[in-house]
């Protein structure tokens, strides 16, 4: 397959290498953290990558980065910061996806694990969908549900919750790179 991604994260990286794993090729990766774990995934894969903390830059430069690099679809992994509605309405609807760990449209935002936790929550799981200028709050394409154990720590439900994301999101990816092909 040779449709290109870009990635955009703040910290380790562990959809990133999935993604790259799982063979689809990604043209560059950004971050608003100069020191973020996986700009050196990227690295190592010989992806070109590049960070800005100010992110009114970050979003303008990514912007003529993706023309440049004929970037197909924009995956965020990890990004902790809310993209501009100047910067979503740049781009075509459904152009960016993200992956959140709950079943949207419930603990949207920071903590998410955290959040069901301390909500005594049942179920929470992973959730795939299209970005808007809205939190976590665009169209959804898939979700994967998972029960909370009642010795479940913020540590073991992440663990578990990120073992769903890397399968779920590099194969999301392909899809729909496949579907806009
Ligand atoms: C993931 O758990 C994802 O759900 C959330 O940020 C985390 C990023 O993890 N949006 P990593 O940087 O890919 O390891």
């Amino acid at each position: 397959m040779c449709s290109n991604i870009a990635v955009l994260l703040s910290g380790n990286g562990s959809n990133l290498k999935a993604i790259i794993d799982k063979g689809t090729k990604v043209s560059f990766v950004a971050s608003n953290n100069p020191k973020a774990l996986g700009l050196q995934i990227a690295k190592n894969a010989n992806i070109p990558s590049y960070s800005w903390k100010n992110v009114s830059e970050l979003e303008e430069e990514v912007l003529k980065l993706i023309i440049e690099y004929n970037v197909k679809l924009l995956v965020l992994a990890g990004y902790m910061r809310l993209l501009s509605k100047n910067f979503v309405n740049s781009l075509p609807s459904k152009f960016i996806v993200n992956v959140h760990p709950s079943l949207l449209p419930n603990y949207k935002g920071m903590n998410a694990i955290k959040q069901a936790l301390d909500d005594s929550a049942q179920y929470t799981g992973v959730t795939i969908h299209y970005v808007d200028e809205g939190m976590d709050s665009g169209s959804i394409i898939k979700q994967n549900i998972i029960k909370i154990n009642e010795n479940d720590t913020e540590e073991t439900l992440k663990d578990r919750l990120q073992k769903i994301e890397h399968r779920l999101y590099s194969d999301i990816i392909k899809s729909i790179l496949i579907k806009n092909q």
